[in-house]
């Protein structure tokens, strides 16, 4: 394996000294970027998502030209409910759909649940290439969805504001939803192993629709299964959890075999940390709309940010994915002044 020259990201993981906090930002590969665009231009998403050559130049873009400290793998969350034999359309404008959403015990019994690793070696096959290119540059990370937010687009069939189908298939099929959240974990803990395997430093995973449920909802639909993942994963690889929106978690996920929690910015950097009590290493939690601010204001935004946090057990990132109207240089201008923090 080689050497990595910048560990900052798994040393703050493994909650050790760090000169500075490392950061990246979720998103990071994206439309943002003008060479991003070209490559959208020319191929369509799943073609991007499915060609290791075109995945890990992507992936390689935010680490050349915007100085992050982690390289995050450029694929999708919903490359799992197409393993499973869903069909995912990515339109224009319009975000993902799927047309043959889960309603009955019978759909839930027709999804594949073997070989899905073995379906999904795109990804893996990008991930070994990437780590190859990045030549230990930086660390690298592999992720998926959640369980919860898999079922939200499996049941939804589209994306929501208030995720009213999925929720009302959980509290009113509440046995299929159980049946069906554990299918998609014990896959997820099989594709992620796969990911260590093939070279990811670190996984996250991504519960970008754990806000819409109530503490209590939580604890039932999302919690147990996030759980399960970081148990599976903790012995191969550093897990972050980011259950968007669920501040009222971050208690009972600090003391979980998760290595880093990541959380919005609903939620000031002071109270996490007391709801955590410094037992993990928190990730966030800038909010992306504030990048479209001038320069000085993001500068400065970020130096509070970190003032909050402190300067260990901690990622510097954003609180969720960057949006494509970001100028580069904004997100430039970030990551510099994390690197600058008490310079
Ligand atoms: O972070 C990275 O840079 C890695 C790449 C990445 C993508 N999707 C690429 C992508 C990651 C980590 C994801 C995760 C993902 N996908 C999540 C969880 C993170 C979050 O933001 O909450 C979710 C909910 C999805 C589902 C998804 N995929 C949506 C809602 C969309 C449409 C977004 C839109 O605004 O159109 C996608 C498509 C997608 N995935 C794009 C990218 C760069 C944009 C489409 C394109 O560029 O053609």
């Amino acid at each position: 394996m080689s050497q990595l020259k910048n560990d900052l990201l798994l040393r703050t993981l493994r909650k050790e000294k760090v000169e500075r906090p490392p950061v990246w930002m979720m998103r990071q590969a994206g439309r943002y970027l003008p060479d991003y665009l070209k490559l959208k231009a020319k191929y369509d998403f799943f073609t991007r998502v499915q060609t290791p050559e075109l995945a890990t130049a992507i992936t390689l873009q935010p680490v050349d030209q915007v100085g992050v400290d982690a390289a995050i793998i450029f694929s999708d969350i919903l490359v799992i409910p197409q393993a499973m034999g869903l069909e995912v359309l990515m339109e224009e404008g319009k975000g993902p759909s799927l047309p043959g959403t889960i309603k009955t015990q019978k759909d839930i019994d027709a999804l594949i649940t073997t070989g899905v690793e073995e379906s999904l070696h795109y990804v893996t096959d990008a991930l070994s290439l990437t780590k190859k290119e990045l030549n230990g540059r930086v660390p690298l990370i592999g992720f998926a969805g959640a369980p919860w937010t898999i079922l939200c687009y499996m049941v939804e069939g589209k994306g929501s504001k208030t995720w009213d189908k999925a929720k009302r298939f959980a509290y009113t099929e509440t046995n299929m939803a159980h049946q069906l959240l554990q299918k998609i974990t014990d896959i997820t803990i099989n594709y992620l192993k796969a990911q260590a395997k093939a070279g990811a430093d670190v996984l996250q995973v991504f519960d970008s629709w754990a806000g819409c449920l109530s503490p209590g909802d939580f604890k039932t639909f999302a919690q147990p299964y996030l759980i399960q993942i970081a148990d599976a994963l903790q012995k191969e690889v550093p897990v972050i959890l980011f259950p968007k929106g669920s501040w009222y978690a971050l208690k009972d996920l600090s003391e979980s075999s998760a290595a880093g929690l990541g959380i919005d910015w609903c939620v000031t950097p002071q109270y996490a940390r007391e709801l955590t009590g410094n037992k993990i290493t928190l990730q966030g939690n800038f909010d992306p709309s504030r990048l479209l601010a001038p320069i000085p204001e993001i500068k400065k935004w970020v130096k509070e940010m970190i003032d909050g946090f402190g300067t260990q057990n901690y990622i510097a990132n954003l609180g969720h994915g960057i949006t494509p109207d970001v100028p580069v240089d904004h997100a430039k201008a970030f990551v510099e002044a994390v690197k600058e923090y008490g310079c």
